[in-house]
């Protein structure tokens, strides 16, 4: 057996490469050996007939190839294998990983829009579609490429076609609208089929946003679809939406992204996507126009069911309701068989995140109403769940049900972006890992198609702040990088071509709001720190490229906002360090940190990174050093005494002053030390908003203030990260005290339980804690470098970085401190250990390292000093 094996072999980002957009999909590669210090010398592809031959090259992610470009439909099998630096024979091939090209072209569709007719008496008309064709030769491959104005299920021949949740998704769809590609082979046979489709509003109809709004982007739902059969004697049939279709109102008769799903199993049609159905009584559809320049193939994974999670309990509320807990905040909906009952009996399940008082806590779900309704036919049991809709709920309330509800009647679906899981945190403190837990929680409930900010309210939103602070989290946790680069695709053609340049608030955008968009700080970043993110952690400088002018029309917007003298002075407000805990329920925005001085060092940062990005494309980023060197001394002029004091007495300030690098070197230390002030002042509560947030505990670890940073870590009482855990939290909260400590819900209208953004800290507990972090792009060269602070004895990480399995566990008992890393192939780590000797070098493989180190002390707490006075 060979030592050296290749696996898996991958596509760009995608996790399946069936229907992908590209000609020439990069290839990457994971080498595993047992051999340490593995490098890779050389790699041949085969791609198809071609073969690249011995290719001298270390390289093995997202690595080009000239063989012919694929061209539409076309399929190739691909093959790699590798040279070790030290090995004259190459190491077997890798299995072949199948790549699939969709239609690359918009001259390859030949489908029309077919608009059904919607019933008039439902606002949110669900509606099945249909039409029958026969197919005079067997089958030998078969396709379905389909999207919609709306959200859409196909099926074929009574089947489901494949198994995406809320299809084709949501995009900028004036611009971008995805389409899905699906092998039907096995759905079709020779002779006479039938292709049925189930259409709702979704996004593009449906309500949206937090004004009761709907119809954003049409008041008609349309199907677009196209089969295309292959037979074996190499002729094809084609099959698409057109004005065959007919359509009539489906058994589901409402469906809305907020407002649930009402299903009346009267009103079933058997065989509705089956050959034979007489559809006479059905409608003819109405062919409508779609743009086939707009059409694209996913960039990363569709939404899917990923975990089934039972009811734990069910009880009776105070005011005698029937509630049902399923012990986690997760987003999806709840499945049940329906219940054998009379004809017309009504359930109805209500959704929340929280009880309060105990009752559903719906309050914070302000117009989203998250209620499904099922009317019995009296025929029986079938299983059923809603198809078009998702809840974020953690309680359900069931009114209805026929005799005694149980745990057993119940499970609750989880539904999210299928993204590949990479990263896994632990620690000595059962409190910190549950934090941890809810954020990957948090993550998985946000990232629903959009990376949004909550999942359960009238909102659910790709706001781009609450993304640009939690990116570096997500790109750990899982691989975003597919489905990010659509989203940022997405937002650099609304900044570009709707918005002179500035990205809007969300993404997608919709009109809501009477203001025009205009330059916001940290949200408007994530138009450079999500592209640079993603390029640090995977790799992929194609994909900086691309991003290139969306990033520099954000800098020169945002320079333009910041005005001659760098001050902001035109600029009447910013959202700032957006809920400082001390940001009354009503105004979010009112923060210690004025947002003058947040935006002037996110100014700095953003021009920083664009020097940065502009030297791995091979630029010249002289403009962009020169721009952060001004705004760094506007903001020391402005917010900076001579001796490094920050102007306002505040976390969020000092973290910025220090790690956006706005200070001159001999500032940094008094800051530092300030900064460390200023936390154990604060009793070592957070006092930091969304923009603050993700740099306090690196400022403090920086600073030397290790034990301070593990002190706030570590801080149970509100405000901190542990105060919800202490709650019951199983989700990272949007306000630092949602909850509020006597269990009622905070009064704020703007109050949920599943935010991601504080939990932009977990990239901090990867890469200092644990001690995991990028010291090169695409993790090429780790940086392994832990730092142990009081309170936490014992940490493991582990990534999937683009090289392979990567990960760190340490122990810390007394003075004697224990790492063990594993690098994967051909990658290398940087490792500075503890114990204060210099970093070193370490090659692939498994390694153990032994320290006697000095621990750090606790804080230290002047005695006799109440710190709570209130709470005596
Ligand atoms: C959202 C945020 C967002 C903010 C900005 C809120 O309603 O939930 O997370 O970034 O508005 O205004």
């Amino acid at each position: 057996m060979s030592h050296v094996q290749v696996a898996p072999v991958t596509f760009e980002h995608h996790r399946k490469a069936l229907g992908i957009g590209e000609s020439t999909p990069r290839l990457s590669w994971v080498v595993r050996t047992e051999l340490p210090d593995w490098r890779q010398a050389a790699y041949e592809l085969e791609i198809g007939e071609w073969s690249s031959g011995r290719v001298d090259s270390a390289g093995s992610v997202l690595v080009a190839w000239d063989a012919p470009p694929l061209v539409s439909r076309e399929r190739r099998s691909v093959r790699v294998r590798v040279w070790g630096e030290a090995a004259a024979e190459p190491s077997a091939w890798s299995e072949v990983a199948v790549v699939e090209a969709g239609l690359l072209s918009p001259g390859d569709w030949t489908a029309q829009l077919a608009r059904p007719a919607l019933p008039d008496d439902e606002e949110e008309p669900v509606v099945l579609l249909r039409r029958e064709f026969t197919l005079d030769k067997p089958v030998a491959r078969a396709r379905l490429y389909a999207t919609a104005q709306g959200v859409y299920e196909a099926e074929l021949n009574g089947s489901r076609v494949g198994d995406h949740v809320l299809a084709p998704g949501w995009t900028s769809y004036s611009h971008r609208l995805r389409y899905q590609t699906y092998d039907v082979t096995d759905l079709l046979t020779e002779g006479v089929n039938a292709l049925g489709a189930q259409l709702a509003d979704g996004w593009f109809r449906g309500y949206i946003g937090f004004t009761g709004g709907r119809a954003y982007y049409g008041e008609r739902t349309g199907l677009f679809a196209q089969l295309e059969v292959e037979h074996p004697d190499g002729s094809r049939t084609t099959v698409t939406t057109d004005g065959e279709w007919r359509s009539t109102a489906a058994p589901t008769t409402r469906a809305g992204i907020y407002s649930g799903e009402t299903f009346d199993a009267r009103r079933e049609l058997p065989g509705w996507s089956s050959p034979g159905l007489d559809d006479a009584a059905w409608m003819p559809v109405e062919l409508g126009s779609l743009d086939v320049g707009t059409l694209v193939a996913p960039d990363g994974p569709p939404v899917r069911r990923t975990q089934v999670v039972p009811a734990q309990a069910v009880t009776r509320s105070p005011s005698g309701r029937v509630l049902v807990d399923f012990g986690q905040n997760l987003v999806g909906r709840i499945r049940f068989a329906l219940p054998d009952a009379p004809a017309g009996t009504e359930i109805t399940v209500r959704h929340a995140e929280v009880l309060e008082h105990g009752e559903l806590g719906t309050r914070p779900l302000r117009k989203a109403r998250a209620t499904d309704v099922v009317v019995l036919d009296g025929t029986g049991p079938r299983e059923w769940e809603p198809r078009f809709t998702f809840h974020g709920f953690r309680y359900a309330e069931v009114e209805g049900w026929p005799g005694e509800l149980t745990t057993a009647d119940l499970e609750a679906v989880v539904v999210h972006t299928d993204l590949r899981p990479t990263g896994t945190f632990t620690c000595s403190d059962p409190d910190v890992t549950k934090l941890h837990e809810n954020v990957v929680w948090g993550m998985r409930g946000n990232f629903v198609d959009v990376p949004t900010d909550c999942p359960q309210r009238d909102e659910r939103l790709g706001w781009t702040g609450d993304l640009e602070a939690f990116v570096p989290t997500a790109a750990y946790l899982y691989d975003t990088a597919g489905m990010l680069r659509g989203w940022l695709a997405d937002l650099a053609v609304e900044q570009l071509e709707d918005f002179d340049g500035i990205p809007p608030l969300y993404v997608p955008f919709l009109k809501l709001l009477p203001f025009p968009v205009s330059a916001e700080a940290g949200w408007g970043d994530a138009a450079v720190v999500v592209p640079w993110t993603l390029y640090e952690r995977h790799g992929d400088a194609q994909l900086l490229a691309d991003q290139w002018p969306s990033m520099t029309a954000w800098l020169d917007a945002f320079t333009s906002a910041a005005g001659p003298d760098l001050d902001f002075a035109g600029v009447p407000f910013m959202l700032g360090d957006w809920l400082d805990p001390i940001a009354p329920p009503d105004a979010p925005g009112a923060a210690r940190t004025p947002w003058p001085l947040v935006a002037t060092a996110y100014l700095a940062r953003s021009a920083r990174i664009m020097a940065r990005a502009a030297a791995v494309l091979g630029r010249d980023g002289g403009e962009y050093a020169a721009l952060a060197e001004r705004v760094a001394e506007r903001f020391r002029a402005e917010y900076v005494t001579a001796h490094g004091r920050v102007a306002y007495p505040a976390q969020t300030a000092y973290a910025l002053a220090l790690e956006c690098d706005l200070l001159l070197p001999e500032q940094r230390a008094h800051a530092g030390r300030l900064l460390a002030e200023q936390v154990a002042a604060d009793g070592w509560h957070i006092a930091t908003g969304f923009l603050g947030t993700p740099f306090v505990a690196d400022a403090l670890v920086n600073a030397g203030a290790v034990a301070g940073a593990y002190e706030l870590l570590l801080q149970r009482e509100n405000p901190s990260w542990l105060y919800p855990v202490t709650m019951g939290a199983t989700t990272v909260w949007e306000r630092w005290d949602s909850m509020l400590p006597d269990g009622s819900i905070n009064p704020g209208e703007m109050t949920s339980f599943n935010h991601y953004a504080y939990g932009a800290v977990a990239d901090w507990l990867h890469r200092t804690v644990a001690g995991l972090a990028p010291a090169g792009p695409g993790y090429r060269t780790l940086r392994v470098a832990p730092r142990p602070g009081p309170g936490i004895t014992s940490a493991a990480t582990t990534h999937e970085t683009p090289y392979g399995t990567a990960s760190v566990s340490w122990t810390l008992e007394g003075s004697a401190f224990a790492l063990d890393l594993v690098v994967p192939a051909n990658s290398t780590a940087q490792v500075a250990l503890p114990d204060g000797s210099e970093a070193f070098e370490v090659g692939s493989g498994r390694h153990r390292f032994e320290r006697t180190v000095t621990p750090v002390a606790p804080v230290e707490k002047p005695q006799g000093f109440n710190w709570h006075p209130d709470e005596d």
